[in-house]
């Protein structure tokens, strides 16, 4: 059985005070939950404190971006070793803000997968259509695309421990989610191409996080679905009653029906 894996990308908010204020509390409200990964992404200015206030705990660090060099004179830039360094497990790649505001392409982000890997940081590579995209019933190639450039060149090994999330464009920041049979649908692409490259037993072990307007009320409905692994929240996860909530919800999918 495939962990859930539920991450929080508070994208550009909370300072390191606000930061370490939020985890603590989070912390209280999910102490005792132990079969699900739980993770926060704040800004790389909030990692160090972040994993300070971690350290014992169950919660996991993530980072929202990487450059794909270890060092040299890259102005701006972070690398996976840093990541490393301040305690990070997972780095978000490719988020489709990254891609829209920042100009991500699929090379730079198969780019940043694999430096993520030599540095034993664990990628979670975003994919997902526009609403234009959708509604010209693109969906399954865009994201085959995204997908198949984005782990190219990976080893078994490595796309066992990549987690790959879906994040329909139109449903982040929206309040208007993917139903759970979208979801699906796209989630057994992911796994069928994954499958098709590598093996049955290679695609079992990914895991395939769905994102979008994600909240408390409609994760039980997404997580049921057999190829969803797990979320990537946004907007619900800056508030850590929300945030415990929708891992709740997901500990009473798994662990109690
Ligand atoms: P929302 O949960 O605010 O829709 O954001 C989703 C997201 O972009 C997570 O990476």
């Amino acid at each position: 059985m495939r962990t859930p894996i539920i991450v929080g990308n508070w994208k550009l908010n909370k300072t390191s005070r606000e930061a370490v204020a939020f985890v603590k509390s989070l912390w209280s409200l999910v102490a005792d939950v132990t079969d699900i990964e739980i993770v926060v992404a704040p800004t790389f200015t909030g990692l160090s404190v972040v994993a300070q206030a971690l350290a014992s705990g169950n919660i996991r660090l993530a980072a929202q971006d990487v450059f794909w060099e270890n060092s040299g004179a890259f102005t701006g830039e972070v690398s996976p070793g840093m990541l490393k360094d301040v305690g990070c497990d997972y780095v978000i790649i490719g988020h489709s803000e990254r891609r829209q505001y920042f100009g991500e392409t699929d090379e730079n982000v198969n780019r940043k997968v694999k430096a993520a890997h030599a540095h034993s940081l664990k990628p979670i590579i975003c994919t997902g259509e526009s609403l234009e995209e959708r509604e010209a019933g693109k969906t399954g190639a865009v994201v085959k695309d995204q997908v198949l450039n984005g782990i190219a060149g990976l080893s078994a090994d490595q796309i066992a421990s990549t987690v790959i999330a879906y994040e329909p464009v139109w449903a982040i920041g929206t309040g208007h989610n993917a139903t759970p049979d979208q979801a699906q649908e796209v989630h057994a692409l992911i796994r069928l191409l994954v499958s098709e490259i590598y093996s049955t037993d290679v695609a079992a072990q990914v895991r395939i996080q769905y994102g979008g307007s994600v909240k408390p009320d409609n994760t039980a409905e997404l997580i049921a679905q057999p190829d969803v692994d797990g979320a990537l929240v946004g907007t619900a996860s800056w508030e850590a009653e929300s945030f415990a909530q929708i891992v709740k919800a997901v500990c009473n999918v798994f662990f109690i029906n």
